[in-house]
């Protein structure tokens, strides 16, 4: 599969996989996924050749590390084993202890992408680069990410580690293209990795979902993009996606990752309900879609305009009144 080097020990494959799904009660998936299919899932990553695996201290509050690290079992030197702190109160000597806490669930000598989760609004980078640094100096951490910082933030991470932030870990995809304005050409241009979360639009890119048959998990309840508007409204594009996956013998979802690798720099992490989707989205690493292809997709996506929950909100209550008045 094609890699991308992060500095790490070995390079990172385009397609990684994310494992917000293990253990978290969120996503619904029930006590078999997390004691199974989830082990199963991480063993044919490796089989195929997947060497980005991310996890978050915040996924089912440790239990999305502990799965991982007991899936890769010897083979974790194989890999890219990234984690996230989540920075309630990211000062130098927390995240110290932390990623020693990470590093014990994961079973790991060394975090090699150690990501800051999002920024946070009161301590800025000085203290929490400074408890980066020192994981650095002392071999528990290898490469420093953040996620979900601005290109502003991201830059003064940088000057307050002292050194480069690999990567910045961001929702990116065909519903969500805002890392385009400034953070992909910043990453191109310095060497940096995007590292795109959410990448099937939380599945509504698979094309299975519709305003009659939406997924019922807290996650995606929350997810505006799931509303019945959108999933109207997103009709066009997950024709263009169909459209362009049949010329490839691929599915929607399949094209939809090809779309998002096929930018310079990026790096997909999507998540997985059985091991059929895993073996999916690790297809898609080495499909090449054609220029008109990309483009017919950049046209369609940019076309789509998302409902927000505040324009709904309004919608019902003028709805209520109409019906009232
Ligand atoms: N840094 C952050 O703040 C942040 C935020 C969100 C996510 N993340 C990371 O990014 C990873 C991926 O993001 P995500 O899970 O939010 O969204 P995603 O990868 O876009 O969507 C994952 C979901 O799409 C469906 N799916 C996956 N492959 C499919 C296929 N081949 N065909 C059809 N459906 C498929 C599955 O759900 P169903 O089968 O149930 O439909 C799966 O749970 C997470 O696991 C996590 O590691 C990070």
């Amino acid at each position: 599969m094609r890699t991308l080097d992060l500095g790490t020990h070995v390079p990172a494959s385009v397609i990684g996989l994310g494992t917000w799904q293990f253990g978290s009660r969120e996503w619904g998936y029930g006590d078999d996924f997390a004691d199974r299919q989830a082990g199963e899932i991480v063993r044919r990553a490796l089989d195929l050749g997947v060497t980005f695996f991310d996890s978050a201290e915040l996924y089912g509050f440790g239990r999305s590390e502990r799965i991982l690290g007991e899936a890769l079992g010897d083979r974790r030197d194989e890999v890219v084993v990234a984690t996230k702190i989540f920075p309630l109160l990211p000062l130098a000597p927390v995240v110290e202890q932390r990623a020693v806490a990470s590093a014990d669930r994961l079973g790991v000598r060394r975090i090699d992408l150690y990501q800051v989760h999002q920024a946070n609004p009161v301590v800025r980078d000085g203290t929490t680069m400074r408890g980066m640094g020192a994981l650095q100096r002392t071999g528990l951490v290898d490469q420093v990410g953040v996620s979900n910082y601005s290109l502003d933030r991201w830059q003064a991470a940088e000057r307050a580690l002292g050194g480069a932030v690999v990567s910045n870990q961001v929702e990116y995809s065909l519903v969500h293209r805002a890392p385009e304005e400034d953070l992909l050409p910043w990453a191109r241009a310095e060497g940096r990795v995007v590292v795109a979360y959410s990448p099937l639009g939380q599945g509504v890119l698979s094309g299975r979902y519709t305003s009659g048959h939406r997924p019922q998990d807290a996650v995606r309840r929350a997810n505006p993009v799931f509303a019945p508007e959108n999933l109207e409204r997103l009709a066009p594009l997950l024709d263009t996606l169909r459209q362009v996956g049949e010329a490839h013998d691929l599915s929607a979802s399949q094209a939809a990752l090809a779309w998002v690798v096929a930018r310079p720099n990026v790096l997909a992490i999507p998540g997985a309900s059985s091991v059929e989707q895993l073996e999916k989205n690790v297809e898609a690493a080495s499909v090449h879609l054609a220029d008109d292809e990309v483009a017919a997709l950049d046209e369609r996506s940019a076309t789509f305009r998302r409902v927000s929950t505040l324009e709904r909100a309004r919608g019902a209550v003028r709805r209520r009144v109409r019906r009232t008045a």
